[in-house]
């Protein structure tokens, strides 16, 4: 609990843009930069597996932002994945690299293993192998689960219609259609993150999300070009709650990532409410960003999320739920099911947690119903509860959120796995206050 929040936050690059930026440019042509601020444990296991491959090497870091130069591994005719020798590659906690490699893996000339640690290990691969199966790869899943094994594979251009709307599954598909001929395109039964589609346009490739459809024309093959990553919406998201529910904040965050398809927490926080100034400003690469600033306001309204609102917003759903603690009136959630497939399972891990914080919450299959109450910037209070977070970064930073802002005193049992993310998140939290 602060009395007061006040600070300018440079935040970590977003890394559903540094896992991509890495990957596709060790699968173009030439050499290129890539930079990425405070990198996260995540997309540390991406540069690493690009090292590995022989594409990546890490130069010094520059403005507090870490660079490779990356060499793609493109053939005359199309995009791949570089090396002939089988490799094993370890995707540690994270299922965006490990799903867009499934696909990228496909145009290697050696076979891929793919491992990662137990929570990943426990996460659904089949839904990216069967579909990939369906246009011609060859890959083996143990029963599946990670480890998953790729064989080289030419795929043909084809038609998928997915029954889940994954960006991370979209993307996979992406990948391994570049080497085909004529045109791919992918169907989700919702929206999805275009951070591929808005990658590959923007290298050359002949590639579009219109509604909820993918179109890749290929073969497919680019030049790389120099990248700089901007910051995560996702870690802005945390500051904008705080800021939103605390009773005296005012918090700046320069170049932030401000996709569409990313900031429909900007979005329901303004439904609630809150007062979000954002201005664009720019980037080196694919992405729109800018700054955004948060200041406190009047107490928020409770809000009813639906399927359709929940995609732009799967990842900020934990603490979106801190938000809807301190609302005044029921906020629902419903169509959230994937939360229950993501580095944990968050709609337990935040009714459990809201509930040991003596909220009145309500578990759905595919939501919740959170009762709020006023915030309250008391005493620290002696007893107050561990919250298990099952090394769940998000569920971990979503409660260092609810402590620091009034919704109820609490510790978290793994701190440090904030890093799979966002690894300066508990300093810029003390800078803070
Ligand atoms: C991501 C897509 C989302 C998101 C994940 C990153 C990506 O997953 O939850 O953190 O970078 O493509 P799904 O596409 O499976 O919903």
């Amino acid at each position: 609990m602060a009395a007061r929040l006040r600070g300018t936050l440079n935040l970590a690059a977003d890394k559903s843009i540094a896992h991509r930026a890495l990957l596709f440019s060790a699968m173009g042509s030439g050499t290129a930069e890539v930079e990425i601020r405070e990198p996260g444990a995540d997309v540390l296991s991406m540069a690493a597996a690009m090292e590995q491959l022989g594409a990546a090497t890490r130069l010094e870091e520059r403005d507090g932002a870490l660079r490779f130069r990356i060499t793609g591994g493109a053939t005359a005719t199309h995009a791949a994945l570089p090396g002939d020798a089988p490799a094993t590659l370890d995707c540690g906690n994270s299922g965006t690299m490990m799903r867009l490699l499934m696909g990228a893996a496909t145009t290697r000339a050696g076979a891929t293993t793919l491992i990662g640690d137990e929570s990943l290990s426990a996460r659904p691969m089949e839904r990216v192998a069967g579909p990939l199966r369906a246009s011609g790869a060859e890959l083996s899943t143990t029963e599946g689960h990670a480890p998953v094994t790729i064989s080289p594979t030419a795929i043909a251009a084809c038609q998928h219609n997915l029954p889940v709307s994954s960006a991370q599954i979209v993307g996979a598909l992406t990948l391994a259609a570049l080497p085909a001929s004529g045109t791919t395109t992918i169907t989700t039964p919702g929206p999805t993150r275009d951070h591929t589609e808005r990658m590959l346009a923007w290298l050359g490739v002949d590639i579009r999300r219109e509604g909820n459809t993918t179109t890749l024309t290929g073969p497919a093959n680019w030049q790389n070009k120099d990248i700089a990553v901007p910051a995560d919406p996702s870690g802005a998201a945390f500051w904008l709650v705080a800021g939103a529910i605390h009773p005296d904040a005012e918090i700046v965050m320069p170049n932030v990532g401000l996709n569409p398809t990313r900031i429909g927490v900007i979005r329901i926080l303004e439904r609630m409410g809150a007062k979000v100034e954002s201005v664009a400003t720019g980037s080196r690469g694919p992405e729109p960003a800018g700054d955004l600033v948060i200041h406190s306001g009047q107490r928020l309204n409770a809000i009813h999320l639906e399927a359709d609102d929940v995609a732009d917003v799967i990842d900020e759903l934990p603490i979106l739920a801190i938000a809807m603690a301190a609302a005044e009136g029921t906020s629902t959630v419903r169509g959230a099911h994937e939360l229950r497939v993501k580095e944990s399972d968050r709609i337990d891990l935040m009714v459990r947690g809201l509930a040991q914080l003596g909220y009145d919450v309500v578990e759905h299959e595919d939501g919740w119903d959170i009762t709020g109450r006023p915030v309250d910037l008391g005493a620290a209070d002696p007893h107050a509860p561990t919250i298990r977070t099952e090394g769940d970064h998000r569920i971990a930073m979503a409660f260092a959120i609810a402590n620091l802002s009034g919704v109820g005193a609490c510790e978290v049992d793994d701190p440090d796995c904030a890093a799979v993310s966002y690894p300066s998140f508990f300093e810029h939290l003390a800078s803070l206050t």
